[in-house]
């Protein structure tokens, strides 16, 4: 196996190093202080084609393969952690079931404005009483002609106030269970349709995360997305893929952590020497390096899967799993290595540790990927 990255892949990471370190490093500090969206710098993510990495040209996209994408996603996410889950859910949970179970029409209509990032996606499937449980959900959707009117409520939406359009699941036959689940591509601002308040969130607090309620709202029938009842399936293939990005987003966030403890043990001094020179501080940067590269080795593995057209459940399951747990270790001790002022907000690697910790429960919380790694083995 040839772990040598292509020139393509390559070049989308230095494109997205680049652009981190250029267009989001300024402001990542402030965004996080003042719970700002990054609007704007995602309007240039998009025009550098980082909106549909994996969509085929021919949507809109950058027709660029799955390792690509968790370059950009890892590079993204290691200056500025909201921007990589903003990133990875438009790119993964709108984009990717679109173009996978979308009609040519619906392909036209959205996949290629979000591909472009003229438009901006997400994905609304949790409820208040629905969460790991995801088959639970409540929200109802209803034929009544040419639309289904949808009724219910939703919570936990990422882009939920910035978004344009979301993939959302509601029933369409409550005695069906999980396979009486529907999805459908809702655009924002659909009558009927109210975003609630914006959460006041630990971490990743430049992304937004709001509610939905539906009340008697219309939405047409050509935005259904695949067949009727097919929308679990369509929920949980999205988010095998959103697994895989928030891995590397994780991946982002460890590596920030141990270039921060890198740095500061070089400059620090204590007992007449620089902390590097301490073992104590060499081993926790040396176990921080290879959990960070098994994790890489895991995201690859789980890529290249999903490139080759395999189901890659347990794969991506696995490395969102290791990678967001590698996360919080490597920020916690990043805070150790930093002592107080780690504690600070003077130094970054408070937020890499408040960031962390989101990624052992979105997109599946770390016993649901243990639920899905375990049935994979058992079944
Ligand atoms: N491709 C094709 N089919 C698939 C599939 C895939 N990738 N994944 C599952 N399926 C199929 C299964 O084969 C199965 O089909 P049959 O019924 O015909 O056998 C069906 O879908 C159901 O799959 P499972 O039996 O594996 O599903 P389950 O009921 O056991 O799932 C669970 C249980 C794993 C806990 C699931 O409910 C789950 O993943 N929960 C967590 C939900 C979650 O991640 N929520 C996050 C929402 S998004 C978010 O966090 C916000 C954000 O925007 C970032």
């Amino acid at each position: 196996m040839d772990f040598k990255l292509t020139e393509e892949q390559q070049m989308i990471r230095e494109t997205a190093r680049e652009f981190a370190q250029n267009e989001l490093a300024p402001g990542v500090a402030e965004r996080d202080r003042d719970e700002n969206f990054p609007g704007e710098q995602l309007k240039k993510l998009g025009e550098l084609g980082f909106m549909g990495i994996t969509v085929p040209e021919e949507y809109g996209g950058a027709g660029l393969d799955p390792i690509c994408s968790c370059l950009a996603i890892e590079e993204i996410s290691k200056i500025d952690a909201s921007m990589g889950v903003i990133l990875s859910v438009t790119n993964s949970l709108a984009c990717h079931p679109i173009e996978r179970f979308g009609t040519e029409e619906q392909k036209r209509r959205y996949l290629v404005p979000l591909a472009s990032g003229q438009m901006l996606g997400g994905f609304s499937m949790s409820e208040p009483g629905a969460g790991s449980d995801a088959a639970a959900l409540t929200t109802t959707a209803v034929r009544d002609g040419d639309f289904y009117v949808i009724n219910g409520g939703k919570n936990f939406v990422t882009s939920g106030k910035n978004g344009d359009v979301f993939i959302l699941m509601a029933v369409t036959d409550k005695a069906k269970g999980a396979k009486g689940i529907s999805a459908f591509i809702l655009e924002q601002g659909t009558p009927g349709m109210t975003v609630g308040h914006k959460e006041k969130k630990l971490g990743i607090r430049g992304s937004d995360t709001t509610s939905f309620s539906f009340d008697d709202c219309r939405i047409p029938k050509e935005n259904l997305l695949g067949e009727e009842e097919m929308g679990f399936k369509i929920a949980l293939t999205a988010l095998d893929s959103g697994r895989l990005g928030i891995a590397c987003q994780a991946l982002g966030i460890a590596g920030a952590a141990l270039d921060e403890s890198i740095k500061y043990s070089k400059e620090r001094k204590q007992f007449g020497k620089f902390l590097s020179e301490f073992q104590a501080i060499q081993f926790k940067l040396a176990d921080m390096e290879t959990q960070i590269n098994a994790t890489r080795l895991l995201i690859y593995q789980a890529a290249m899967k999903k490139d080759r057209g395999d189901r890659y459940s347990k794969e991506a399951a696995m490395a969102k799993l290791y990678a967001s747990e590698v996360a919080m270790r490597c920020s916690i001790e990043a805070v150790q290595i930093h002592g107080g002022y780690g504690y600070t907000k003077d130094y970054p690697v408070e937020r890499f540790m408040r960031d962390a910790k989101i990624t052992e429960i979105y997109e599946g919380t770390s016993e649901v990927q243990r639920m899905v790694i375990a049935n994979s083995l058992l079944r």
